[in-house]
């Protein structure tokens, strides 16, 4: 079992709202392991970090990562940090990995104020532009292709993936 495809991106990329309507397109469901990790945890993503530490946090998310790609046959959206673990992106490989590109202007408004996500607690216009040049290079590593999303929404982005899943483009790197 393998799911349709994965999401990845920084936070703000989309990958929750696209995922939804990439699912109900395709009439599967979504997954989301930061959900998973939350359910794991039995508390929200915030209170894991201020209480168990982030590397607490990154080791639910690798067993989170683990189970889902192995188990979930839907729309599967990883957190944006996923990718930094170098076990989950060996986990990738084969899968159809989509990369929600975005710029730091467009992640800026899109991640808002107070979304509870802890990384971006304190001057989250400065995270986001250290989270995204450290990243960027992983998640294109990961990616079987990617989609840009900067000046859409995300029904323009579903619709541009749930294209490409409908010619049935194969995974392959
Ligand atoms: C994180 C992204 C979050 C969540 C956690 C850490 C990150 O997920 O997993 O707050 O390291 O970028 P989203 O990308 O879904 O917001």
């Amino acid at each position: 079992m393998a799911p349709v495809c994965v999401l990845v991106g920084v936070m703000g990329a989309g990958k929750t709202s696209t995922g939804l309507l990439v699912a109900k397109g395709l009439g599967v469901d979504f997954r989301d392991t930061d959900s998973d990790i939350e359910a794991t945890a039995g508390k929200p993503i915030p209170e894991i970090f201020v209480d168990d530490g982030e590397e607490h946090f990154r080791t639910l998310e690798r067993a989170a990562v683990a189970t889902a790609l192995a188990s979930f046959d839907g729309v599967l959206a990883l957190g944006g940090g996923a990718i930094l673990a170098e076990e989950n992106r060996a986990a990738l490989a084969g899968h159809r990995v989509v990369y929600l590109s975005v710029e730091l202007s467009d992640a800026v408004k899109r991640v808002g104020l107070g979304t509870g996500r802890p990384l971006l607690a304190i001057n989250p216009r400065a995270t986001l532009k250290h989270l995204l040049d450290q990243r960027r290079p992983l998640y294109a590593e990961v990616a079987t292709w990617t989609v840009v999303t900067d000046g859409r929404t995300p029904e323009q982005v579903a619709d541009e993936i749930l294209a490409e899943l409908a010619g049935d483009r194969q995974p392959g790197r």
